[in-house]
């Protein structure tokens, strides 16, 4: 898709004009239809403008100099209520909105003038919506657009805002890619094949096998791995451009595939379990926009990549394992597999790099989405500050958190009778905040960590604003932003 941000765009090159407008300004789609039409705009043109309500969409083909052409106008609300969120949804709303194939997309706006940046937010918006995963089709059928030109008044300042918005939104397709990707294709060497890639960008990455994980004593994750035919890494990428920073870590959950082990999960639904390495794809969608960006940082991001399988090795439930922290763990649900996994990377992360803060992604808990649906991530802290911050860019990417307790009196429901700690709750509810509260054992009170499960948010059913049906990619755009932030207030001297 060829994109180009111009101050005057070429309508007569277009086969979709597309007209966003705010209400507060009927007359801009007035003033654009004329270009079209001339002043003879017909009047069920006119009737079709509809008010401009934010996401109201009113098409019609027409034929314009003897082309055909396809005009949509989308309304964008008011304008006071418009930011990137809004914005960059609004653009999905429009993808779903063109019926061209192929189509050379011209677009026209007045939204910009309470967001500069309003244009390219538009079109990163449609082009995150565009994304579909055809690798295994034989016959590739879904609509494609071919080309954007995007008119608007700061052409140069939206064309280098969205150079950085394209490096994150192909972070967001990579780890669409590597979660829609079946687990006999992306199985663990797969996967630090995939991680490996990242060296390209100057990040440093090395893989701790099982023959170092067991030196290391890293048994809670091996314990797991013991049902697998498949080998288990810890693969840890370094990305440190600036050591005089203090480390911030960056953990996933890598359950290239989940059937529960002996503790076996129903059919119904196992096949989404090859997403259950989703916490380990956002990490290398994170590490990957981080270095191409070649922002002066120090982070690390690791990962813990396992298939947790059922057979005469795997381990059992009662079974009791000494992590790497010399915490004992007593199995009680061999499917609350990824909290076990996380103990002893946690654990290994903090130990090597005393990270000031930690931010852990993990499809942990079906509990989640009884919880909060498919709309919001849970966000589990143990400090305000780092929540504050995190919270603020949720809510300026549109990738939504809600805090959740992560209080000690859930802590009683993981006590065990013959180990420290036992890997479910006593089944009296509240299974996300007892599985945070697992974690929270692992993690140093020193560091500010944040534990956000996105067992709801990384797979939807059905059709998001700016994803189709299947992976999202969430968290990305999240982490991207937090840290563009974090690291523009460390260089003021906050
Ligand atoms: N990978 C699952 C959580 C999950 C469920 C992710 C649905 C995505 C969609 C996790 O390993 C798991 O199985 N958790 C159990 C915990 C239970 C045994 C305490 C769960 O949520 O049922
Ligand atoms: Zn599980
Ligand atoms: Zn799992």
């Amino acid at each position: 898709m060829e994109i180009v941000f111009s101050k005057l765009a070429d309508l007569n090159a277009a086969d979709v004009v597309v007209i966003a407008a705010c209400e507060d300004d009927k007359s801009f789609v007035g003033s654009k239809l004329k270009l079209l039409f001339g002043d003879d705009i017909p009047n069920c043109v006119l009737n079709i403008c509809g008010d401009l309500d934010y996401k109201s969409i009113n098409s019609f083909g027409t034929t314009v100099g003897g082309k055909l052409k396809e005009v949509i106008i989308v309304g964008a609300g008011c304008e006071d209520l418009l930011n990137r969120a809004s914005v960059e949804k609004l653009g999905g709303y429009v993808f779903d909105g063109i019926k061209t194939k192929d189509a050379n997309v011209c677009i026209l706006n007045n939204i910009e003038s309470s967001e500069l940046q309003a244009a390219s937010y538009l079109v990163s918006g449609i082009v995150l919506k565009s994304w579909v995963f055809e690798k295994y089709k034989t016959k590739k059928t879904s609509p494609k657009i071919k080309s954007i030109d995007c008119q608007t008044n700061y052409a140069d300042l939206n064309q280098s805002t969205f150079v950085r918005m394209k490096t994150v939104n192909e972070s967001v397709f990579l780890v669409r890619d590597l979660v829609t990707e079946p687990a006999n294709i992306l199985d663990p060497d797969q996967l630090l094949n995939e991680a490996m890639q990242l060296k390209k960008f100057g990040i440093k990455v090395t893989v701790l096998d099982e023959g170092r994980m067991k030196k290391l004593g890293m048994n809670a994750l091996l314990g797991v791995a013991s049902g697998s035919d498949k080998p288990a890494y810890t693969i840890v990428m370094e990305y440190q451009t600036d050591t005089s920073k203090e480390a911030l870590a960056i953990v996933g959950k890598g359950l290239t595939f989940d059937s529960g082990g002996i503790c076996l999960k129903p059919a119904n639904k196992m096949c989404e379990m090859k997403g259950d390495m989703t916490g380990a794809a956002v990490v290398i969608g994170i590490m990957r926009t981080i270095a191409l960006q070649a922002v002066k940082a120090n982070i690390v991001g690791v990962i813990g990549v396992v298939e947790n399988m059922i057979s005469g090795k795997a381990q059992r439930p009662g079974d009791v394992v000494v992590s790497m922290s010399g915490k004992t763990i007593e199995i009680d649900n061999t499917d609350a597999e990824g909290r076990l996994v996380l103990a002893d990377v946690l654990w290994y992360t903090q130990k090597k790099y005393q990270p000031k803060i930690v931010i852990d992604f993990a499809t942990l808990t079906g509990a989640i989405q009884v919880a909060l649906g498919h709309e919001f991530a849970g966000l589990f802290s143990n400090s305000d500050e780092l929540c504050d911050e995190l919270m603020k860019s949720a809510e300026n990417v549109g990738e939504k958190l809600w805090r959740m307790p992560l209080h000690p009196s859930y802590d009683e429901d993981i006590k065990s009778d013959i180990a420290d700690i036992k890997n479910v709750g006593s089944g009296r509810g509240a299974g996300s905040i007892t599985a945070a509260l697992f974690l929270k054992q692992f993690i140093n009170k020193e560091a500010q960590w944040a534990h956000i499960d996105i067992a709801a948010t990384e797979l939807d059913s059905k059709n998001r604003a700016l994803s189709q049906k299947g992976a999202t990619g969430f968290g990305v755009r999240l982490i991207d932003d937090f840290l563009t932030r974090y690291y523009a207030n460390h260089e003021k001297g906050d």
